[in-house]
């Protein structure tokens, strides 16, 4: 048996900064109103320089810097994102030329918020198989261009970013220890996309009714995601066979705080056990969890050994949970007490 240890972590946030004031100048919101709901004080927009795929390509470098690997010693890389620079081609492919991986396999996959939860739990397979050694797996979105900035309902809660570990294998029991992966396409009109795909191609009068952009019904998806990323924390907890006091670090998708804190209460895990960091990005879905992730380790969060469960939940509906162990003499994490 392999197991999938994550060697190597990176971030990308764009510089420029909006902050709820910004949107108060712009629609019927405020400061008061977006914080209460939701926690949020800023969020990271992407310059007209960025791309989905250079955001990806820039943590990616950043991932394989910390892990010690060149792109050459690539076996395989996943970006997830639901904001590809194209509909076609894969986006994946240009992370993997802009990386210099030559001709490594490369393949994008669209699963919403919980896209990089997917991603990492389908990495560590490629690994605990023996197929494979070392995986490049990339969380992105450029959802800021997706958005209606006359629409309050969206419009404040998103931003842009990418994060991306390396997963290569190892003896030690370490990576992705249990998952879990659900969905319910009942509710996939609640957060759509209506002219992003081949259901409602992009005419003039689809444009003017502003279904090129994201529509969200927020209520909806906050009772679910409300129920689901709690039962998706215990169940996979259950799963690895630990207990809930085991757990040294919940890294949730940071939609929004009140959800976050509803999860961590049913969960019974105290705020020191929680990871937050949705004040400062937004959501910036299947970005959200590996720049938390990034940023734990950054706050001194997350140690060697360390035990962590990542859970995610969006579009779909979707969700998925994933207990990962840390390797024991992983550079750069310090020693449990240290
Ligand atoms: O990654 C997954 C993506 N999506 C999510 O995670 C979203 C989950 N949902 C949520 O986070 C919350 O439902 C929201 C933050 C979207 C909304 O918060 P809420 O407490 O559920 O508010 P609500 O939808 O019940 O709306 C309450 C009121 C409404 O006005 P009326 O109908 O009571 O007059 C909204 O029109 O707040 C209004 N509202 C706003 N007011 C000021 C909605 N957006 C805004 C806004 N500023 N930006």
């Amino acid at each position: 048996m392999r197991y999938g240890k994550i060697t190597g972590w990176g971030k990308y946030v764009p510089e420029k900064v909006m902050n709820n004031a910004d949107f108060a100048a712009l629609i019927d919101t405020s400061d008061d109103w977006i914080v209460q709901r939701t926690g949020i004080r800023r969020r990271h927009v992407a310059a007209e320089t960025d791309q989905c795929s250079t955001m990806a390509t820039e943590a990616g470098k950043r991932a394989l810097a910390q892990a010690g690997l060149a792109p050459a010693d690539l076996d395989l890389i996943i970006v997830a994102t639901s904001s590809p620079d194209f509909m076609t081609p894969p986006v994946s492919s240009q992370v993997q030329a802009q990386l210099g991986a030559h001709h490594v396999g490369a393949f994008t996959m669209s699963v919403a918020c919980p896209g990089f939860v997917y991603a990492l739990i389908t990495a560590n397979q490629f690994i605990a198989s023996g197929a494979l050694r070392n995986i490049l797996v990339i969380g992105v979105e450029l959802i800021t261009r997706m958005l209606d900035w006359e629409d309050r309902n969206t419009a404040v809660l998103f931003g842009d970013g990418a994060g991306a570990v390396v997963l290569q294998a190892a003896d030690e029991v370490c990576g992705v220890r249990s998952f879990v992966m659900g969905s319910d396409g009942e509710g996939y009109e609640h957060i759509i996309h209506p002219s992003g795909g081949t259901a409602c191609p992009p005419t003039a009068e689809r444009l003017a009714n502003r279904e090129g952009y994201i529509k969200m019904n927020g209520r909806e998806v906050f009772k679910f995601a409300s129920r689901k990323m709690p039962e998706a924390v215990i169940e996979v907890v259950h799963k690895a066979g630990l207990t809930l006091d085991d757990l040294d670090l919940l890294i949730p998708h940071q939609a929004n705080a009140r959800i976050i804190e509803a999860a961590a209460h049913m969960a019974k895990l105290p705020p020191e056990k929680v990871f937050m960091n949705v004040h400062e990005y937004g959501n910036t879905s299947a970005a959200s969890v590996p720049i938390a992730f990034c940023e734990a380790i950054e706050a001194g969060r997350v140690h060697r050994g360390d035990v962590l469960c990542m859970v995610a939940f969006g579009a779909g509906l979707t969700w998925a949970s994933a207990v990962v162990q840390m390797g024991k003499d992983v550079p750069g994490l310090p020693e449990r007490g240290s």
